[in-house]
């Protein structure tokens, strides 16, 4: 891999980075692509965020991706923003302009689209109402794409009921809250139900909905990848239903990200799971 001085530099940021599967999927690309590019890694303190951006302002670096806990700053600090990431209330990708402006852009939410179109090929989106559990960051992105991408309607089931009412009214009639006693009512109208809470992390378990009572038809995804076959996904297998998984929602966001960094496709030749699943000692 060559790297001179005349390389395009981009990178990914959070607090902590250093578990960030990001730099080698990039670099892996960059090398497959016979770039003269360069991704990195970034660990701003946190009060430094907006100063870090902006010394990146006129060219710096060419984009940089932005991870927890600064996504909804990210969106703060940029000068323009896409439809999805104003909708989603964050942004995880930052475009540095030479003019010294910042474009606030998410492709978590394609990710995720393009996650269940790549596992659960010929899913409908529109033929059926979406439960998410969870109202953090991560449901609010999720819910922006699924509406982007023709969910009927959204119910968000949350412990904290307050949270999924907060986010039920930023976006409007389509998106209702819900109390996790509704959960025998909705999943058996659901088409498509995710995770998007952090239970199930690290190997425990995972939101208690009972996925028995969903359709057969109906799609589970997990936003969580660690494990990459958590409790819940499991439990959705167990009762026979097709599942999607957090890694390829990862996956899949890294591939338009790449191209609006570098202005190349990702080259589809890397098999960029298999990577993914060797550094997570999955493979
Ligand atoms: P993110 O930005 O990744 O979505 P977050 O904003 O911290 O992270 O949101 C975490 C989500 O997981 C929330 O929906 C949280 O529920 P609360 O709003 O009630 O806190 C949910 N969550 C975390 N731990 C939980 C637990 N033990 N039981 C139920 N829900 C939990």
């Amino acid at each position: 891999m060559t790297i001179s001085g005349a390389a395009i530099v981009g990178g990914v940021c959070g607090q902590p980075i250093k578990h960030s599967l990001s730099p080698i999927l990039h670099n892996a690309w960059i090398e497959a692509a016979g770039l003269d590019a360069a991704y990195v890694p970034f660990a701003p303190a946190e009060d430094r965020f907006e100063a870090f951006v902006d010394g990146l302002r006129g060219g710096a670096a060419r984009g940089i991706n932005v991870t927890i806990p600064f996504k909804e700053r990210a969106l703060a600090v940029a000068d323009t923003a896409s439809d999805l990431a104003r909708m989603a209330g964050a942004a995880n990708l930052l475009i540095l302009n030479a003019d010294g402006s910042v474009h606030a852009d998410n492709t978590d939410g394609p990710g995720l689209i393009a996650a269940i179109a790549v596992q659960a090929p010929g899913f409908d989106m529109a033929a059926a109402p979406v439960v998410i559990l969870g109202a953090g960051g991560a449901a609010r992105g999720a819910a922006a794409a699924l509406l982007l991408a023709g969910a009927p309607s959204i119910a968000i089931v949350n412990r904290t009921l307050a949270r999924a009412r907060d986010l039920a009214e930023a976006f409007g009639p389509k998106v209702i809250a819900a109390e996790e006693s509704a959960l025998p009512d909705l999943l058996p109208r659901a088409g498509l139900v995710i995770n998007a809470t952090s239970l199930g992390l690290g190997g425990g378990e995972g939101p208690a909905a009972d996925l028995a009572l969903t359709p057969n038809t109906a799609v589970i995804m997990d936003m969580v990848y660690k494990p990459l076959r958590t409790e819940f996904l499991r439990r959705a297998e167990a009762a026979g239903r097709r599942t999607v998984d957090g890694l390829e929602m990862l996956l899949r966001q890294a591939v338009p990200t790449f191209e609006a960094i570098y202005g190349v496709a990702a080259p589809a030749e890397v098999d960029v799971r298999a990577i993914a699943l060797t550094l997570l000692g999955e493979a």
